[in-house]
């Protein structure tokens, strides 16, 4: 690998698997009989917000009883420890990379600890169950909603993360299946500028074609070893 200074890491459900959160598209990745695409659209919300709060509940709920596993950990040691740039995107709603230690990174699909308001765009910390209706203190509308990108919604900071991306020496994805885009293109982008192009995941993906090396394994023990080799 060349002298490597910048660094994008792309993270997603897989990473999050061994701290017992499902991922998406594997076995368990259904709920109440639904694919999750069918409950996280903008459609779903205003025909069901009952169902797809109810979702968002549940999701919420699994988070007190699950920790960060050793990926979340190596990745907040290389946070802390890279002296180049870093930029971990994660696609999870979860928050275990800042659980971890990471803080050097943003959720471009939204978090389960936020609330939005659908009137005039707040982002609220929040715990707990969050009932359709409820209200927000900025603007006074009951218009709160989980803080969650849904198919057909522009996932946060694409801005910001595609010029990390073209600035980027390596781009390194981990435990995405490559099925949702614009995550699934930021591959390509990376190549287009240059960087070079890791994939850390428990078997190919749609998108390993375009990396330039994928190593397959659990995350748990992937991760590491490669944080391992670039703090070298
Ligand atoms: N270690 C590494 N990879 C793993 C592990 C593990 N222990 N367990 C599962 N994986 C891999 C799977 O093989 C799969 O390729 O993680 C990937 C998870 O894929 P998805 O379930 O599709 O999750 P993700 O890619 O994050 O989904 C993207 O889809 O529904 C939306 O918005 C949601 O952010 C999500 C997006």
């Amino acid at each position: 690998m060349n002298a490597v200074r910048n660094l994008v890491i792309l993270t997603g459900a897989g990473i999050s698997a061994e701290s017992g959160l499902a991922t998406f598209r594997g076995p368990g990745g259904l709920w109440e009989g639904h694919r999750v695409e069918d409950v996280c659209t903008p459609e779903a919300l205003a025909a069901d917000p009952e169902l797809v709060h109810r979702f968002y509940d549940a999701r919420r709920e699994a988070l007190a009883s699950v920790t960060p596993n050793a990926a979340h950990r190596a990745l907040a040691r290389l946070d802390t420890t890279w002296t180049g740039d870093l930029l971990i995107v994660t696609q999870n709603v979860d928050d275990l990379h800042e659980r971890a230690g990471a803080r050097r990174m943003l959720h471009m699909h939204g978090e389960l600890l936020s609330a939005l308001c659908a009137a005039c765009g707040a982002r609220v910390p929040w715990s707990g169950s969050l009932p359709p209706g409820a209200h927000c203190d900025a603007c006074g509308a009951a218009a709160l909603r989980p803080d969650i990108v849904f198919f057909g919604e522009m996932p946060y900071a694409m801005e910001r993360i595609e010029q990390a991306v073209a600035s980027a020496d390596l781009f390194v994805s981990i435990g995405t299946s490559g099925a949702v885009y614009p995550a699934a293109g930021f591959v390509q982008l990376a190549r287009h500028y240059g960087a070079e192009t890791l994939e850390l995941n428990l078997e190919r993906s749609a998108g390993s074609d375009w990396f330039e090396e994928t190593r397959l394994g659990p995350a748990s023990a992937l991760v590491p070893a490669w944080v391992d080799e670039m703090l070298g």
